[in-house]
């Protein structure tokens, strides 16, 4: 196939890009290295099935232009604003990356005909739940945060768009990812305080936030599987895997790692992180089970990967 990689250059585009030149595709990826970076792809320089354009897809004259240049058969939108942290501050970073973004892909798409979409979803879409494990039917739908509102809204979109031109389009709502070249989160940021402080860490919240993560390759081999054979209309699941870690655990397994003992943890208070946070959720993954996927890695061993994956790079 022919297909474009929309914000290409980030922590999961980069690695999906990777799977999909394994695979024998030709990528096209357009990313505008707001949060992503040249050296995520920079050892695809010069591979024949791949090109790179330094474009913004919030401007859709741009977006258009691209696709008038080159045919696409798929479409994996991956761009986003994926600190949530920063647009807590400044909403419009979020309409315009996550929201706009995807609003010039489908309408693109739509006016040159291209059918098949992948679009990067997330827990964030379903807000503060308590209590249950939240399958696709849940409801209502509140998200807390800008980041969660706007995907939920390009959820609407992509099937609005589905429906009214005939799109074949897979949505997976993931929880956090993690893995080889992560930007940013709490593994990430425990790492990089240690690394100026091997003594003593501050740990946003009072450490018992609750969540899934997920192995990077883990989300890789499901996005390449499910895009397979697309049914007309919206295809939808939760993914990820069925256990979860708390902060405190993930910080204990990063000290681990890193070989540190005796570090002093700080905690600055509250249940979430951040205002906008949720900081307990869990899935109902019967459907994407039933459908025959499973993470091959616990929450605690993608954490404890990612550790020596983000270590080795600096070696
Ligand atoms: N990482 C996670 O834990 C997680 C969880 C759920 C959903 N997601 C979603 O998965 C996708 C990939 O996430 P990620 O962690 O790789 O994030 P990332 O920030 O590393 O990747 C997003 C890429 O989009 C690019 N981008 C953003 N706005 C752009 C614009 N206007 N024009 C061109 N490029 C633009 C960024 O430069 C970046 O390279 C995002 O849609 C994100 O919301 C991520």
């Amino acid at each position: 196939m022919n297909v474009l990689v929309a914000g290409g250059a980030g922590f999961i585009g980069s690695n999906l890009i990777d799977a999909l030149l394994t695979e024998g595709h030709r990528v096209v990826c357009i990313d505008n290295f707001f949060i992503g970076t040249r050296a995520n792809i920079s050892h695809l320089s010069g591979h024949p099935q791949f090109l790179f354009y330094e474009r913004d897809l919030s401007d859709l004259a741009a977006v258009d232009e691209i696709f008038q240049r080159e045919r696409f058969d798929f479409v994996f939108h991956m761009a986003a604003n994926s600190d949530i942290q920063a647009s807590a501050k400044d909403p419009v970073i979020e309409y315009r990356n996550t929201y706009t973004t995807t609003f010039n892909l489908l309408e693109s798409m739509r006016v040159h005909n291209v059918k098949q979409l992948f679009f990067c979803s997330t827990s964030a879409v379903y807000g503060d739940v308590q209590g249950v494990k939240i399958s696709e039917t849940y409801a209502p739908l509140m998200p807390i945060s800008y980041y969660g509102a706007c995907k939920l809204g390009c959820e609407g979109l992509i099937s609005a768009f589905s429906y009214m031109n005939g799109f074949h389009s897979l949505i997976l709502r993931f929880p956090n990812v993690i893995g080889p070249r992560l930007t940013h989160g709490a593994v990430f940021d425990f790492i990089t305080r240690l690394w100026q402080n091997p003594k003593k860490l501050t740990i946003l919240g009072d450490g018992r936030q609750c969540k899934p993560y997920l192995y990077v390759k883990d989300l890789v081999d499901c996005i390449m599987c499910f895009k397979e054979n697309l049914p007309e209309g919206v295809t939808l699941y939760n993914t990820g895997g069925e256990t979860q870690s708390t902060v405190k655990e993930i910080a204990d397994i990063v000290c681990r790692e890193m070989g540190l003992r005796d570090v002093e943890f700080h905690y600055t208070g509250g249940r979430g992180g951040w205002k906008g946070d949720v900081p307990v959720f869990a899935y109902d993954l019967s459907k994407i089970h039933a459908a025959g996927w499973y993470a091959a890695m616990t929450s605690d061993e993608a954490v404890a990967q990612t550790v020596k994956d983000v270590l080795s790079c600096k070696q």
